[in-house]
């Protein structure tokens, strides 16, 4: 049974689609089987991955409201080992919708189900919110992968994000655990960074703090306007060999998991 990442965090733009997506081609490149599902109407990892939005029939969308099976809406990438299940646009409506709908916080989690044997692990790029669709991720996950940019209030962010992550092993996910934080577009020589860094490792155990930290490399950008990962269009970078880094960190992580389980 595959294992479910959410990678998570109510900031928007600290790097999660950009993750997301690298890691999917990291691990996928290490030869698991790996499914991204993109959970956020901007859709950004659809497109991180080439895909164009116009062409596609089924969607998360369509899934998530039950109107198609996941099966229906997966399609392969260009990228060894990676499928994705593309959203667009029209997702936003299901944060409406799902208000009206009997155990709305578990449909992701229903979804994942079906597919769940097929993939060795599968990443959930989540949207910049704590609403219905952030929650269903969080009901859905094994672990959690928190991108961090460190900036003024980051630190008040992730202990709101902590304490909604509580909530839910409380109520519905008693297995949910925090995988990692990853420091991202790390600028080191910003002194103020640097102190945010150093109160987030005092704050959370080593153990759950990412070795790898990804620099701010402008060739990541670059890769996402190519609609490519960046180990595949510049695998030499800085960014590229940050991201190979700690898809190997994931990867042992969930090696661990693996055996864990029997
Ligand atoms: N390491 C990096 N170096 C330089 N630019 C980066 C890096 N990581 C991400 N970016 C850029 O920063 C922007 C935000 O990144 P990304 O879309 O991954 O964040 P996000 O958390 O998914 O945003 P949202 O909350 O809107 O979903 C993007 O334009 C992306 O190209
Ligand atoms: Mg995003």
């Amino acid at each position: 049974m595959g294992i479910v990442l959410g990678v998570v965090n109510q900031k928007g733009g600290v790097g999660k689609t950009t993750t997301s997506v690298n890691i999917a081609a990291g691990l996928g490149a290490l030869g698991r089987k790996v499914l991204i599902i993109d959970f956020d109407p901007q859709g950004n990892a659809t497109t991180g991955f080439g895909v164009k939005k116009r062409t596609l029939e089924n969607t998360t969308y369509e899934v998530i409201m039950g109107e198609s099976r996941p099966q229906e809406a997966i399609i392969p990438t260009k990228y060894k080992n990676v499928k994705i299940m593309p959203a667009t646009n029209q997702l936003c409506e299901a944060e409406l919708q799902l208000a009206e709908v009997e155990q709305r916080n578990h449909q992701l989690r229903k979804v994942i189900l079906q597919v769940r044997d097929d993939y060795d692990i599968i990443i959930v790029d989540c949207l910049p919110s704590l609403g219905i669709l952030a929650i269903n991720a969080l009901v859905a996950c094994d672990r959690i992968i928190v991108p961090m940019v460190c900036e003024p209030f980051a630190l008040e962010g992730l202990a709101q994000l902590m304490q909604t992550v509580k909530k839910v092993k409380r109520a519905a996910n008693k297995d949910l655990q925090l995988m990692g934080i990853v420091f991202t577009m790390l600028d080191k020589r910003l002194l103020a960074s640097n102190e945010i860094m150093r109160d987030i490792k005092r704050t959370f155990p080593s153990d759950v703090i990412f070795k790898t930290e990804i620099p701010r490399n402008v060739r990541i950008t670059e890769a996402q306007s190519h609609g490519e990962p960046i180990i595949y269009y510049d695998k030499n970078s800085k960014g590229g060999d940050a991201y190979k880094r700690l898809s190997k960190e994931i990867n042992e992580k969930c090696r661990e998991m693996e055996k864990n389980n029997g």
